[in-house]
């Protein structure tokens, strides 16, 4: 069964062809990030007109890069939220148009669902040239940690999940990126964090940074931890309003190791990183602080993750979203489980917004598919059902 995916859920354009949830067939991404670039984050406005304007170029090369035509088609599902909702309109009602003029069943999918069906998929390139990597089995723990959501949820079936925890404030992805920007990194932070934590010269520590453990639940919080780079930042540029002991205690967080001082460029701060690194400060403080801050993030959603996955006696556990693109996040919560258990983490090109997940989900959750007339409008705020 080939199924158009479609998302237009935040600024990229995507659209991908996928055979029965597993194979891909084609996959198109045009990406808006150097657009959104200048202003250092997502405009919502300019999105949206940009997916105007790329999304019939993205179905048609998506199509030809499958090597098929519309009447191919069996299914097209396009997320319905959470996301933007001028951008989610794009996407959604083009897709809704095409089943609508194809007479083909409509999905609308829940991005979130999206991200975790990308556990599906077959990363083989060519597709077909290995054989299909086992598929997820229930019940199965997944952590899903994008820009806009970190949820651990335990999934005993397609489309039944139950929550065990979420982010308190900032989503992972969010802290990824607000730190890159107060690091003074190119936009988006995220890759950039990682690409400045992979600089920190060979023998150079990081600097240790408090972790919030939030004890005896699975929710997380990430906004103390980028407060604490705050300060670290303003400390170092000689601003007012340096950290404090108190500072550094987020609730019932527990600090691991005190922060370090700064291993290289000591007390000469340089300004070789124009344009990329924190002014004021060095190339080499700018990646001790982000190896820092990814090794606290890293480490309380690895070690949140195991201590799930053994409670809940799952054996398969699933990471996904874009922050599961992080090697360092990867790295850890392979470490952190059990050598029996098995870990699902697709390839990074699938963990950030793509158009094969939503095609994934949508054959899974064919179930809910509705005639395009009938179905509801986006839903921005849309949540798991739980
Ligand atoms: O899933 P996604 O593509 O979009 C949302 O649904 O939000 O996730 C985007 C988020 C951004 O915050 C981005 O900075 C982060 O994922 N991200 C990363 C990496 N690649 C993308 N965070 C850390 N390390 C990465 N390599
Ligand atoms: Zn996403």
């Amino acid at each position: 069964m080939n199924v158009l995916g479609i998302d237009t859920s935040c600024d990229d354009t995507a659209v991908a062809v996928a055979a029965d949830g597993r194979v891909i067939r084609s996959s198109v991404i045009m990406s808006q990030t150097r657009l959104h670039a200048e202003h250092g984050g997502v405009v919502p406005e300019v999105a949206s007109r940009r997916h105007l304007e790329d999304m019939r170029p993205a179905v048609t090369r998506a199509l030809k890069e499958a090597g098929i035509g519309l009447d191919d088609l069996d299914m097209v599902a396009a997320t319905v939220g959470p996301g933007l909702a001028g951008s989610l309109m794009v996407g959604y009602n083009l897709g809704r148009a095409l089943a609508l003029g194809r007479r083909l069943p409509f999905v609308p999918v829940n991005h979130m669902e999206g991200h975790i069906y990308s556990a599906w998929l077959d990363p083989s390139r060519p597709p077909g040239s290995a054989p299909l990597p086992a598929e997820p089995r229930f019940p199965l723990l997944v952590l899903i940690v994008s820009g806009g959501h970190t949820e651990l949820v335990l999934m005993t079936d397609h489309g039944a999940y139950r929550r065990l925890g979420a982010t308190r404030d900032d989503a992972a992805g969010e802290a990824f990126d607000k730190v890159g920007r107060l690091l003074g990194l190119p936009y988006p932070g995220g890759p950039s964090v990682q690409r400045a934590a992979a600089d920190l010269p060979v023998g150079h520590k990081f600097i240790a940074l408090p972790r919030a453990w939030l004890r005896g639940g699975y929710d997380f919080s990430f906004s103390g931890l980028k407060t604490a780079v705050l300060h670290l930042v303003q400390e170092q540029e000689g601003q007012p309003s340096p950290p404090t002991r108190a500072d550094w205690s987020l609730g019932s967080a527990e600090p691991t190791a005190q922060p370090a001082l700064p291993t290289a460029g000591e007390g000469s701060p340089s300004r070789q990183r124009s344009g990329e690194g924190s002014r004021g400060v060095s190339p080499e403080w700018v990646s001790a602080v982000a190896a820092g801050f990814q090794e606290s993030v890293a480490d309380v959603l690895a070690t949140k993750t195991a201590t799930a996955a053994r409670e809940f006696g799952v054996r398969d556990v699933v990471l996904c979203g874009g922050v599961a693109a992080n090697e360092a996040v990867r790295q850890r919560l392979r470490a952190a489980l059990p050598a029996e258990m098995v870990l699902h983490i697709p390839p990074p090109a699938l963990c950030t917004d793509n158009g094969a997940m939503i095609a994934a989900a949508g054959y899974y959750r064919r179930d809910t598919a509705v005639a395009p007339v009938a179905s509801p409008d986006v839903q921005p705020g849309l949540a798991l059902p739980l």
